[in-house]
């Protein structure tokens, strides 16, 4: 017997298969994580990283342009500050590197992007960690919620739009949010790093921002306040908290290996869900298609749209630019028929 149901027939043809994509990425849906780093004369590139570099204010702003051309939703600012101390100072200086690379580029750019910062101090701290510490060595998280309030509204006053509260320290999104509507600051939107799992994915971040974590043996990891790979339920209930906390968007990261709580998160959530495609998960693919072993834009394709097939509305990515351009050269939204 012959069968009857066939559903060969809507993969028959590229456009037949291009007509029936459930997954269509748009431009807009990718936002572009960018370094920031104090007292550099022009960009340095970063190893594990080919393609990325840190950034120069100038060469910032021309990497803002080319994300405006071609369609990026957002970018999201990183700092990399030439001092540090025990409580990341750099973060709340107004002069600090992040405050001034996001008050250059608002005022140049705020009106055709928006601008967003990470709310976070393991970029500032001389520990390395993303909050204070206690006497004892541990992160002290009540403590470090005053230092992310004042963070916040250090980033609110430089034109930051919206915040990436991503150090998982407890209460952060509700201790923010008060104390920007107490400044003011009202309609400054609050992104939170809601399942932000410890990986050994962030391993090239860690270059791209020199940091300090790991200097020390005893203070290597985050495990104490990011999320173990091994808990799926807990990724959801960690965003669950965040929404009712008040974040205006949660997401989930790293994205790739974390499908399923990306999936989880986006079914039960009512406020937009983004994901991050972390510096590990870029330098993976590129590393692989340098030695020939993996088809480079198959598998970037296949990746973003994966991503958004688990239910992302939009996607960190630092090939953002890349993918952005090809999207409009081959017409909006044909990723789903392209991967
Ligand atoms: C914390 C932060 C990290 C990343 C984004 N925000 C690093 C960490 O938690 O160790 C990682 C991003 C990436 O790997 O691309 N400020």
């Amino acid at each position: 017997m012959s069968p009857t149901i066939r559903p060969r027939r809507l993969r028959q043809s590229a456009p037949m298969r291009r007509l029936m994509a459930e997954t269509r990425i748009h431009p807009a849906q990718l936002v572009l994580p960018m370094f920031v780093a104090e007292g550099l004369t022009e960009p340095r590139p970063i190893g594990s990283m080919p393609g990325q570099v840190q950034h120069t204010l100038d060469s910032a702003a021309q990497e803002v342009e080319r994300a405006i051309e071609a369609g990026v939703g957002g970018i999201m600012l990183f700092g990399v500050p030439q001092e540090k101390d025990a409580v990341g100072s750099g973060a709340t200086d107004p002069d600090g590197i992040l405050n001034r690379a996001t008050a250059f580029l608002a005022e140049r750019f705020g009106d055709a992007t928006v601008v967003q910062t990470d709310l976070c101090l393991d970029e500032f701290t001389d520990h390395g960690h993303c909050g204070v510490l206690a006497t004892d060595g541990s992160v002290d998280n009540d403590a470090t919620l005053e230092r992310y309030a004042a963070m916040a509204i250090a980033q609110a006053e430089a034109g930051s739009q919206i915040l990436g509260l991503s150090g998982m320290m407890d209460g952060q999104v509700e201790h923010v949010r008060h104390a920007l509507d107490a400044a003011g600051h009202l309609d400054t939107a609050i992104l939170a790093y809601s399942a932000k799992y410890a990986t050994a994915l962030y391993g090239p971040f860690r270059e791209a921002v020199d940091s300090s974590l790991g200097a020390d043996p005893r203070n290597g990891d985050r495990k104490t306040y990011q999320q173990d790979p091994a808990n799926r339920r807990e990724g959801l209930r960690e965003a669950l908290l965040d929404i009712a906390e008040g974040a205006d968007i949660v997401m989930v990261k790293p994205a790739s290996l974390y499908l399923d709580v990306l999936a989880d998160v986006a079914a039960a959530s009512d406020v937009p869900v983004w994901a991050y495609q972390v510096s590990g998960e870029y330098a993976m693919v590129e590393a692989a298609a340098a030695n020939g072993w993996i088809d480079r834009d198959r598998m970037i394709a296949e990746s973003l749209t994966s991503i958004v097939r688990a239910g992302a509305d939009v996607v960190l990515t630092y090939w953002a630019i890349e993918q952005a351009q090809l999207l409009g050269t081959m017409g909006l939204g044909s990723m789903g028929g392209r991967a």
